[in-house]
Parts: C-alpha cells; structure tokens; sequence
C-alpha cells in the first residue's frame, strides 16, 4: 500500500559534494568510503536524505560534471562495491540517497564521443551530438552565435579522419562537455537504461543537472541577443535552454520513477537544477507528472532585503505551490558563494554580520512551506575561502574567463572536522596528507568537533531547526500567512500558531507575539526581535515536546 505521504514534499536533503567531504584512502580527495563513514553525523544533524555529486568515471574537466560512463565509479572515487556498501549503510540509517545525473552533456571520454569522431560526418555516431558544417568560405566560423556558459563559444572545430579542420560540435559548456543531442532517440533510451541501472541498485532517486538544458531550438539559429549570453551564467539564450520538449524527458523520467515505486512502496524522488526567468515557467517542470521538485533559486540570489525575500517567496507560493507543487528552497551550494559571505559583503573584518544574517537565513528557509536542501559545510557556518591562491584554482569557469571570475572553487574547499590544523582530520588517519585545495587556518574554528560541543554553534541551530521541523506538524508543507510588520522584518505564520519573524535591519524591533522564542538564531530577550536575527514562536506559548 502507498502512503498519501509524500516524504519528499517537505524533506530536508544534504548535497554531499563527494571531492570535499570526506577522505577514506589519504590522497587529498573524498570518496565513497568517506561519505559511509560520515553517515552517522549526518543521521545526528538529521537530515531526511543525501544528493552525492557525481563521481562517475571523468577526467574532471569539470570535477565530475564532464561523465565519460554513467554506469561506474571513478577509482578516484572507489567502485561500485563501495556504492553498494554505502546505499545499504544509508538506508539501514533511513537515509535516502540521490545521485547527480548529467543528461544536458557527457565528456569528450565518453564512448559515443569518441565513436563520432571516429564515424565522421553525416554518420549515425554523429547524430547523437550536435555535429555541423561551420560557416564561411572554408567552414573556419562556427555554425552559429551561441556562446557557452563557461565562457568563449558555445562550439569547437574538430580534425578529421583526414587530418584536415572538419565539422562543430556544440558543447554549452566546456569544450570537453559535448552537447547530447535528444532529437536522436539512441539518447533517451540510453539514460533510460542508466536511470534503471542506478535504481536496481537501490537509489532513492536524482538530481538532474541543467535540467532546462537537453533541447535546442531543432534549426540551431543564431541567438538575436548573443552579448547577454556571453555576460552571464545564467541560461538567458531563449534557443539553447527550456525548450517546450524538455518536458516530454521529464514525464518518461516521472513514469520509471512510478513503475519501481509501484513495485517496492518505496517512493523515488527526481530534483531539477532549473533556471527559467520566471516562478511561472518554473512551474511547469513540477507538474504532477514530471520533476517531483525543482531548485527555486531565486531565494539564493535575493539580497538580504526584507522586501526582496518577501517578493521571491509570495512568487513562490502563488506560482508553484499555489499549482500543487512543492517549493524547493536553496541558499547554498557548490556552485554559489556561500551565504556568510555574500551576506556579509561589504565584509567588515570581524563584524559577524554574515554569520548572523547567514543564521537568520537558515531559520528563515527551515519555516517556509516545501523542501529544502543544505549543502555541506552550510551546517557548519563555513565562510566562502575568498584567496585561494590562483595556482591552486580548478574551476573552468576561471580558465575559461582569462582568469576573470573566480567563481566556485571557495565554496569547495574540503570540509574540517577535527583538530588544529589542515587536513583538519578530512583525510583519515594521514596527517601529512594534502587536500586537493588547500583548508584555511581558521577552518579550526569551524571543524564539526569543535561545533558539536559547543551549543551556540552553527550545527546546533540547524539540527534543532530540524528536530522542530519534524515534531511541527506547522512545518514543511502547508499554507503561510504573512503578518503586518515593521518595514525591514518579516513575519508569518504556519499552521496553527507557529510564528516566524526574521530583521532584515540591524537596529532591534518589537517581536511579533510575546514571551520567548522556541529557536531563534540568536539572543533573543522576550518581546524583541534583534537586527540580524530570526526566531520561531508558538503564538499560544506552548512549547512542543521534541524528544
Ligand atoms: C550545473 C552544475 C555545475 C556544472 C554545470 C555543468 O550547473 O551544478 O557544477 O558545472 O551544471 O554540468
């Protein structure tokens, strides 16, 4: 028998980002074995479910976002026993566990790349990629405008059987991340045998990377706006990105996602990573039959105005949850720089404003209606590690720019756990050995030992965030009413009585109920609310029992 629960519809996921995590074997890299080992922290922090990030076969043009076999471990990353051990230590420890699947691009490795350039032009192996004749007298200019997101254009010229410059191939990434092309049905029944590969195994759904990406407008054309394209991350390019057929890939994915629950009870979950202009179109990926949710990023990029969080979140309760979806909330992850920075800046040294404001967030994300995912290190109050020497830098978003944005590598820097100094117990039992991008001093303060013990810490109010969350039955999914207050703070209310108020200002204001707060993100005396700080009340005074 199906429950009518949907345990995703309000779950709380971390998105383990398997490099940084935890090192089992001592080279400097995480891998699987670590994730295992660090399986009870998580069940302590209380967390309803993993998303690993990829750590299939790559030559890591793009740490793992660059798949040469969908079907395997990368050695770097252990095997697929390790996979195996690790699905089934989660489970007994009821954690699900979600893998990142890549189905916008694979990587230059890839066997069906290699076969196309091998097969050459106008051959079936071709016609799996985007593979066109350039432009001009000797075919010299691409095929058309578009530019990639990584930066420079969007195609690469490749050398013949022949040795002579031949055709493009569109890569709206790397040059080493080549396009699928998902008009050619090969494609979709090949990640139709991937998906099913990873669920025999036991997964409890995916993570679907650029999930607006796969189609493009079917005549390629150029892009009418190719300066905004090339200005920014975001896919803006109307011809490249949420393509209407998309859609199609979504249900056939939602339908095998079915057809296993059907078979166990156990319901899997399918989260896209997409970026549309608006909460609207952003809806119609979370129809009932497609993606059971998507990443609402808008909340990630408001500024840290009372007004702006408030816009994003009514747009998203009107437009997606008002549709019958569920809202998935992020502030953090691998590719963002992490939140007590970017609410801190300017960064007056030692002020403490972004990790206030980075609290205040969390409380503010942990009380709205939906899902919401935290990514590692979040729990931890991590900073963004802002001068990570150029030579150590491995994002292709740096090399790809003339060295211009540094962009993602400070928020990946592996996480500390124990002790005084680097790896900071990242790397099991080798003290000599050196993460692959180098740990900060201070990262001392921050190492989950030291945040365990120590109940003002970070850790704390996230895990005490999520034990209300799951005793609450206000919490997760539900309806929101916001409350009049002053300009600057944000109130609502949950269910029946549970009150949620965050100061966006510095000054201190008046609380929106009386007594004292059943969490808040930091001192809190009856009746105030100060600058910077968020808090949960019960209106009526009760407090409910956690244990
Ligand atoms: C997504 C991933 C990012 C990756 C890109 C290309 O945006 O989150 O890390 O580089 O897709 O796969």
């Amino acid at each position: 028998m199906l429950s009518k629960y949907h345990w995703w519809r309000d779950a709380v996921i971390y998105q383990v980002y398997v490099r940084s995590f935890l090192d089992s074997t001592g080279d400097g890299v995480g891998d699987l074995a670590g994730v295992r080992a660090g399986l009870p922290y998580l069940r302590k922090l209380g967390v309803d479910g993993i998303w690993l990030s990829p750590f299939y076969p790559s030559p890591q043009h793009d740490h793992g976002y660059d798949v040469a076999d969908y079907c395997d471990v990368d050695p770097l990353f252990g095997d697929l026993a390790e996979f195996d051990l690790l699905v089934a230590a989660a489970r007994r420890l009821g954690i699900r566990v979600l893998l990142d699947i890549v189905p916008n691009h694979c990587s230059s490795e890839h066997r069906w790349f290699q076969r196309a350039l091998a097969a050459g032009p106008g051959s079936t192996a071709r016609a799996r990629f985007h593979f066109a004749d350039g432009r001009g007298p000797d075919g010299a200019a691409p095929p058309n405008n578009w530019h990639a997101m990584f930066g420079g254009p969007a195609w690469s010229r490749v050398t013949e059987a022949d040795g002579r410059p031949g055709q493009w191939y569109l890569h709206m990434f790397t040059p080493e991340q080549p396009d699928w092309n998902w008009r050619d049905p090969d494609v979709g029944a090949e990640f139709d045998r991937v998906l099913r590969f990873w669920l025999d195994r036991g997964v409890d759904g995916f993570r679907i990377d650029v999930a607006a990406g796969l189609y493009k407008h079917p005549e390629l054309p150029d892009s009418r706006d190719p300066e905004a394209d090339a200005r920014t991350r975001d896919s803006v390019n109307p011809l490249a990105w949420n393509q209407p057929e998309v859609h199609t890939v979504w249900r056939g994915w939602r339908s095998v996602c079915e057809e296993y629950t059907a078979r166990d009870g156990r319901e899997r979950l399918l989260v896209g990573e997409v970026s549309v202009p608006t909460a609207r179109e952003h809806a119609l990926y979370v129809r009932s039959d497609e993606l059971h949710q998507a990443f609402f990023f808008d909340l990630l990029s408001a500024p840290w105005e009372a007004d702006a969080f408030r816009k994003v979140v009514s747009e998203a309760m009107q437009d997606i949850a008002g549709t019958g979806s569920t809202v998935t909330w992020v502030l953090n992850n691998h590719d963002q720089v992490r939140t007590v920075t970017r609410y801190g800046e300017p960064a007056t040294e030692g002020s403490g404003l972004g990790a206030a404001r980075a609290r205040a967030a969390a409380l503010l994300m942990l009380a709205l209606p939906g899902a919401a995912y935290i990514y590692q290190g979040e729990e931890l109050g991590l900073p963004e590690v802002v001068d990570l020497p150029d030579d150590v830098l491995t994002d292709p978003i740096f090399h790809r720019t003339g060295s211009r944005a540094r962009v993602r590598d400070g928020c990946r820097v592996p996480l500390p756990w124990s002790g005084q100094a680097s790896p900071f117990g990242f790397t099991s039992g080798v003290e000599s050995a050196k993460p692959w991008l180098p740990q900060p001093d201070y990262f001392a303060e921050y190492a989950t030992d030291r945040a365990l013990a120590d109940t003002r810490s970070f850790w704390h109010l996230y895990r005490d965030g999520l034990q209300l969350r799951s005793a609450l039955p206000q919490l997760g999914e539900g309806a929101l009413r916001w409350l009049d207050s002053p300009p600057g703070v944000l109130a609502f209310v949950r269910g029946d009585g549970l009150v949620c108020a965050v100061n966006f200002g510095t000054a201190p204001a008046p609380a929106p109920v009386p007594g004292s707060p059943l969490l808040s993100s930091g001192p809190c005396p009856a009746g105030e609310l100060p600058g910077s700080t968020a808090a949960w009340w019960m209106s009526d005074g009760t407090a409910p029992d956690t244990h």
